[in-house]
């Protein structure tokens, strides 16, 4: 069967096809079922790590994390980590690693440094890596010293407000490996944002179980049956694009088609209204009225406050742009916030994960303006951009306070990770609701194996 006649939503069928809203021609991945050895595999991991985690740009951080000259955060990627620091000369990565016995020099994942001195015998570096002092220089032979070891730089590029690293010197430029249209991400001004929340959970399951629970709405009705009376997961548009990028646009403050009620304003849409600021008690509308009041509503809230909307779709405003970049990120998208997830493969064990999330908030002076209820921000987080919080961490079997959504992935993935180990399981029969997922093995298998 030919894929284009297997029914798949399209958001705004009169998008202009230049329009970021459009549907995108679809790409054909073919129909082939995918071994599962990569979900469990030493030696599998082991190649991710040398042809995908060694040679892609990764995802690091958000840049308004390090606002002023010597603000640095710290980025861990099983063995390795980094040091993203804003120096005189601008934003730079090095690998957090003294070049005299390997001693990490950083431990503290946020701080200022205008200068790095080892903990261990306290040599000293300059916060563009150059080598300042070493301690009783006089002791060395020269030729151990001769070439003055400073640190090692990595490759570091800003994009839309985020910043990007490889280890690989030979990777293409950050800007044509993100895959997405000119302007998708650029639109979010994320550069204004700030991080107001920061999560990172142990989950027990391969990486790649995460990145495909998050690429697909498939799996809403029975997983999150609550979603059924805000979300409609049957109208969702999938689009793919270039380098293994995807996106879903989820529609927002709309029933499921499968959900039995279509006309109560249930208690769910209720607090989307909330949200935007209409009283819920007093609206004349029904259910399918829901998401178009709250697209007006951010209209005139945009026009009071000046937020300059009219950059958005009506679909944006409302809708959730689920935006997923290769090889382990997942945006999601809106006018106030933006939900950054990256899958971090665990350390050690192929079976687990780092789940780590951001929420990024722009700064409004509006006691209402608020992120989506999906993000599951605790009541009471300040909102404000003015102090950084903490990364909070979970390990494996914390509940990691996502939020109840987030909260059910997180307790039901571990069991697809045992039963894909059945011998009864052969590899995975993706629908075209899960042709993200194709999309994002299709580019894995390319990249490792050098197709
Ligand atoms: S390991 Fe850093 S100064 Fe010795
Ligand atoms: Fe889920």
């Amino acid at each position: 069967m030919n894929s284009q006649s297997i029914p798949i939503a399209v958001i705004n069928p009169d998008a202009p096809a230049s329009s970021l809203e459009a549907k995108q021609a679809p790409i054909d991945n073919g129909h082939a079922v995918y071994g599962k050895e990569g979900y469990f595999s030493h030696d599998y991991a082991q190649q991710e790590w040398d042809n995908v985690w060694s040679r892609s740009w990764l995802l690091a951080g958000a840049n308004t994390d390090i606002p002023n000259v010597g603000d640095y955060f710290l980025f861990k990627l099983r063995h390795e980590s980094f040091i993203i620091i804003r120096s005189d000369t601008g934003i730079t990565a090095f690998y957090n690693v003294c070049p005299h016995r390997g001693a990490r020099l950083l431990t503290q994942e946020r701080g200022n440094r205008r200068v790095f001195t080892c903990p261990f015998h306290s040599w000293s570096f300059a916060n563009d890596g150059a080598l300042r002092s070493i301690t009783d220089e006089a002791t060395f032979q020269p030729e151990v010293i001769d070439h003055r070891p400073g640190l090692t730089q990595v490759r570091c590029e800003v994009f839309a407000g985020l910043i990007f690293i490889t280890m690989d010197n030979d990777a293409p430029e950050l800007i044509s490996d993100i895959g997405l249209p000119d302007g998708y991400l650029e639109n979010y001004r994320i550069e204004d944002m700030k991080v107001v929340r920061h999560v990172r959970s142990e989950w027990g399951s391969n990486w790649k179980v995460g990145v495909e629970a998050f690429y697909e709405s498939y799996h809403l009705h029975a997983v999150h049956p609550e979603t059924r009376g805000v979300m409609a997961d049957l109208h969702v548009q999938y689009d793919l694009y270039p380098r293994g990028a995807s996106r879903m646009i989820v529609p927002l403050g709309e029933p499921s088609p499968r959900h039995h009620d279509q006309l109560t304003v249930n208690e769910g849409l209720q607090m989307m209204l909330r949200e935007v600021g209409i009283d819920a008690d007093t609206f004349q509308g029904t259910a399918a009225d829901v998401r178009r009041a709250m697209q007006a509503a951010k209209r005139e809230r945009s026009a009071r406050l000046g937020l300059d909307y009219e950059r958005f779709t009506d679909g944006q405003l409302s809708d959730s742009w689920a935006t997923g970049i290769f090889p382990n990120v997942q945006i999601g998208c809106h006018p106030e916030a933006v939900f950054l997830m990256r899958f971090i493969p665990h350390d050690t064990d192929p079976e687990r994960f780092w789940y780590d999330t951001m929420t990024l908030m722009r700064p409004v002076d509006d006691p209402n303006y608020c992120p989506p209820g999906w993000m599951g921000l605790p009541e009471g987080t300040d909102v404000s951009g003015q102090s950084r919080p903490e990364t909070e961490t979970y390990l494996i079997n914390e509940d990691p306070g996502l939020g109840l959504v987030l909260s059910q992935d997180a307790a039901f993935l571990p069991s697809v990770q045992e039963g894909m180990r059945s011998k009864a399981f052969k590899g995975q029969l993706w629908g075209e609701q899960e042709q993200r997922l194709r999309h994002f093995h299709v580019e894995l298998e390319r990249r490792l194996f050098n197709k």
